[in-house]
């Protein structure tokens, strides 16, 4: 199989020229060793549910400087990200459940900026639990931000992003910023973009230590 088409079973050796971070000598209980996993220290960014990778592969394109990781639960989607991603070399993508890698996986201070970008607003209230952001996952982000860090989150659901901001401004080590944003296009933003659907944006920024 194509190094691009790759899943998270392959071996090691056919990740040699794949973005895809192989679980086979990586441990799903221990920190990842990301100076290992990019070749390179850089600051991280982190794109959480990053979709076909088009916002992550711009931007990573505009920030050769940075390191980005994609995170993603859908092979679909992680395949698409690769093939974006195949000729960039500041990116990695890992299939994994979002609030387990920023819990569990990513260690802690280590992400300078994460993205949300247009989390699935589950709108029936008895499916709020599947909802991404609780209490507990704006804790893990923030425990895995460094010092000023940023996290920025999108969506068109104005009830989903008052109860994200409500548990946002219950966290007191985050700062809601109002700043501009001129990040590139994703996916999803062109889509309820061309629906001139309204678009919230949450900024948040990591004002006290890890408690
Ligand atoms: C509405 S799409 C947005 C994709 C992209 N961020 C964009 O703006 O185009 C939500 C994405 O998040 C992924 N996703 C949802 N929940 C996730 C989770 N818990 N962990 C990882 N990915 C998740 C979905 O598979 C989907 O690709």
């Amino acid at each position: 199989m194509p190094a691009d088409e790759g899943s998270l079973a392959h071996s090691p050796e056919s990740f040699r020229d794949s973005r895809l971070i192989p679980d086979s000598s990586y441990s799903l209980t221990n920190r990842l060793d990301l100076e290992k996993i990019f070749g390179r220290r850089a600051p991280l960014h982190v794109d959480l549910g990053c979709g076909d990778g088009s916002f992550l592969c711009a931007l990573a394109q505009r920030l050769p400087d940075k390191n980005f990781l994609g995170i993603e639960r859908l092979s679909a989607r992680i395949r698409s990200s690769a093939r974006k991603a195949a000729s960039l070399g500041n990116v990695r993508l890992l299939q994994m459940e979002s609030s387990y890698a920023v819990r569990y996986l990513l260690p802690a201070e280590s992400v300078e900026t994460f993205y949300l970008l247009f989390p699935d607003p589950w709108p029936k209230r008895r499916h709020h639990r599947r909802r991404i952001v609780t209490p507990d996952f704006l804790d893990s982000v923030h425990v895995a931000l460094e010092q000023n860090g940023i996290t920025y989150i999108a969506t068109d659901h104005l009830d989903y992003f008052r109860k994200i901001k409500e548990i946002a401004e219950s966290i007191p080590g985050f700062a809601i910023e109002d700043r501009d944003v001129d990040l590139p296009q994703s996916r999803f933003r062109l889509i309820f973009e061309q629906r001139s659907a309204q678009i919230y944006w949450l900024t948040l920024r990591k004002v006290s230590p890890v408690r």
